[in-house]
């Protein structure tokens, strides 16, 4: 079985983070969030992956994910070109996976339990494809199969107005080769894409069998940045506690924080984990990080108070002001006014920001 991960997408509700990077390259807990999915192949026993690229960001996820090697496994490149859709996406595997059964995995989709139980219930049967359900709140927003007691697929609808159950898509998928063919058979829909779902219900309307698992254990697609900061908070939950880096004798660090070797906590800091510090990374006497924050590499906080805050990395930040539930994109710079005349808050802001002061 193959593996295919799709890393296209403008990320357009992820701006200005996305406007100098691809979503899938956002960190949570430090790490990048396609990293998590090439994780769950490779636990599934799926070792050669195609990584399906948009026009965005390329080179940044080619350079992080390489030729695989440092994630043990082996990817090849497929380039999407235009972004005509999930289906089209899919479609364009075609010669890479090559007559062979293969998982479709959502590049900026997190499980918390990973996928074995998807792959191994659809291997258990005779199945043309296999989908991961969760319920959710808001089922006109995702796509949503209506299931039968033995967790057959009886239909599955995009979007939908008057949505037939709350069990949403959740952005894995095991498929043969036949789902090329619907691929090629359906239509654009409403929003110009070739969909997935009618793919997969077209498989259905041809005879298909379309095995379904509700997945145990969160979900969440990091499609915008409370969603980013929730996975964050998810992952750090169930952090290790490594404290690898240099804590000075009167810095107060309390529970899980996971310090990377070459970063330090300087006396005179409080840090109040689940907390991630990656490298290079300092934090300085009078700063305060509390929970489920994550400090990206080569990082710099003096005097500041922040948490549950996600910082990517190479960033400043000097503010007295406390930060709270932000996202703050590589290579930011947060300082302080006080004392300055005229007094007020001096913003650099980038086009689709979201400020909150
Ligand atoms: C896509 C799929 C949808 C699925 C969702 C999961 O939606 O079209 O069926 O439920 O991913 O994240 P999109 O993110 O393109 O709106």
């Amino acid at each position: 079985m193959k593996g295919v991960l799709l890393a296209g997408g403008t990320g357009s509700r992820l701006r200005p983070i996305t406007h100098t990077g691809p979503k899938q390259l956002v960190p949570v807990a430090n790490k990048p969030v396609i990293q998590y999915a090439i994780e769950d192949l490779r636990e599934a026993g799926i070792s050669e992956i195609g990584v399906v690229l948009g026009n965005k960001g390329r080179e940044a996820i080619q350079s992080f994910l390489g030729d695989g090697s440092d994630f043990g496994v082996d990817i090849t490149y497929i380039v999407q070109g235009r972004p005509l859709g999930l289906a089209h996406a899919v479609g364009c595997a075609e010669s890479f996976v090559d007559g062979d059964d293969f998982v479709v995995y959502l590049g900026d989709n997190m499980l918390k339990r990973g996928i074995v139980d998807v792959v191994d219930g659809f291997r258990a049967g005779e199945f043309d494809a296999g989908i991961a359900l969760q319920e959710v709140d808001n089922p006109t927003q995702f796509g949503i199969a209506d299931v039968d007691e033995d967790g057959r697929v009886t239909r599955l609808i995009e979007k939908p107005d008057d949505p037939p159950s709350n069990l949403a898509l959740i952005g894995i998928y095991v498929f043969t080769p036949r789902i090329f063919d619907a691929i090629e058979a359906i239509k654009p829909s409403w929003r110009g894409e070739l969909e997935i779902t009618d793919a997969i219900q077209h498989l259905l309307d041809d005879g298909g069998a379309i095995d379904s698992q509700v997945v145990e254990g969160w979900w969440k697609d990091t499609g915008k940045p409370e969603d980013v900061l929730e996975a964050n908070r998810l992952v750090l939950e169930g952090l290790e506690a490594t404290r690898a880096g240099s804590i000075d004798a009167d810095a107060k660090v309390e529970g899980r924080v996971d310090l990377a070797e070459s970063s330090q906590i300087e006396s005179g800091a409080v840090v109040r984990g689940p907390v991630s510090i990656a490298e290079n990374t300092t934090v300085e006497t009078g700063t305060y990080v509390g929970p489920y924050t994550a400090i990206g590499a080569n990082s710099t906080i003096r005097n500041a108070h922040i948490e549950n805050s996600v910082v990517v990395g190479e960033t400043e930040i000097t503010t007295s002001g406390r930060i709270i539930d932000s996202l703050i994109g590589r290579g930011a710079a947060i300082g302080s006014a006080e004392g300055k005349l005229p007094e007020g808050r001096r913003l650099v802001v980038g086009e689709n920001s979201q400020l909150e002061l």
